[in-house]
């Protein structure tokens, strides 16, 4: 027994695979093997009851260190496979690396334009997505029965308020907490039952802004409304004015910048060199009185920048559903990266 063991310790350790080890097995426990066969044929009937005994323990011991140096033999030679096969990984290849995202487009405007609102003295307000009707239209003096309310249909709350469907909502919220004079703007998601197509969302981003204060004009509105407008697009714009009718304002006005194109020639994108921008006016006498502010006294002009059109025409986005399609790469392509 004691040459069997020393013969098998030789041949397990000289086996390095797999297969080799399997044949060690074969040679010694299977049911031709050295130590099976050792066992079948060994000659009891000279032995006495205590070498019979003697002879069961050692031939265990046999048997089980076999088994064991096998198995040990078998797991070493798996890893060391794996190993090996690990070992072909081309290293030079380049990792996984982790996207650490980037800010949405609008986010970016958005922060931009608070950026330079801040600068003339704008606080930054971000009003609410849930709104009553009373501060999206009565307040607005939009009365139940008035048709720009079907322009503008939305969602109702089973409790009755809405998503408001305009950043204007805030223009009376804010004279009630802060009375006059007041200045500032209010960036937000609004939502509007709408069709989705290229240029229409039901989910969209404004800006709306406000400025409430002793002897307001129209003057002040247009060195407003061009200072920012040079700020986003980092060049002198010009601007002008046409009449325009929304229900708040008196007068009320479309503001055109001059096409950064074609520099108002006219060209493909703009038609007849002006890009339709900026809704704005000045402040209803109604809405002030909605305010509890008194228009004897007080005057005032605000204006909705359409925070999606806005980051579409920087960024020459030309289909609105990317915004909010949920794909990173929409994202990555703009680059600034937190
Ligand atoms: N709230 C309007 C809309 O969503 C846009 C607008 C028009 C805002 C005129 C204004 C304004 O402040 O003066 O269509």
């Amino acid at each position: 027994m004691d040459n069997i063991q020393k013969q098998f310790l030789d041949d397990i350790a000289a086996a390095v695979t797999s297969d080799q080890i399997e044949q060690v097995r074969v040679k010694y426990l299977g049911r031709k093997g050295i130590i099976t066969l050792f066992a079948k044929n060994a000659d009891f009937s000279k032995m006495t009851v205590d070498e019979k005994k003697e002879f069961g323990v050692k031939l265990n011991e046999l048997k089980n260190l076999a088994t064991q140096k096998l198995q040990d033999s078998q797991q070493m030679s798996n890893v060391s496979e794996t190993v090996g096969k690990s070992a072909e990984l081309d290293l030079t290849l380049p990792g996984n690396a982790r996207s650490l995202g980037a800010l949405h487009p609008i986010t970016m405007v958005q922060m931009e334009l608070e950026t330079v609102f801040e600068g003339m003295g704008f606080r930054v307000l971000y009003g609410h997505e849930c709104e009553t009707e009373f501060y999206n239209f009565e307040a607005l003096n939009i009365p139940a029965d008035h048709p720009a309310r079907d322009m503008q249909d939305t969602f109702w709350l089973t409790n009755g308020r809405i998503l408001r469907t305009h950043t204007s909502a805030s223009q009376v919220r804010s004279l009630h907490r802060f009375g006059a004079p007041i200045r500032a703007i209010f960036p937000g998601r609004c939502f509007r039952y709408e069709a989705i197509d290229p240029s229409h969302e039901n989910t969209f981003y404004q800006c709306e802004g406000l400025v409430v204060d002793k002897d307001i004009s129209v003057a002040n509105l247009i060195a407003v409304m061009k200072t920012i407008l040079s700020e986003v697009f980092k060049r002198n714009v010009a601007v002008r004015l046409r009449p325009g009718f929304f229900p708040f304002v008196e007068p009320g006005f479309e503001l055109d910048l001059q096409c950064l194109f074609c520099g108002g020639k006219g060209c493909p994108t703009c038609g007849d060199g002006w890009i339709e921008l900026i809704p704005c006016g000045l402040i209803h006498p109604k809405v002030l009185e909605a305010g509890n502010i008194n228009p004897g006294e007080y005057s005032g002009f605000a204006f909705g920048v359409g925070l999606t059109r806005l980051a579409m025409m920087k960024f020459g986005i030309r289909d609105i559903r990317h915004f909010n399609s949920g794909d990173i790469r929409f994202n990555e392509q703009f680059g600034v990266i937190l």
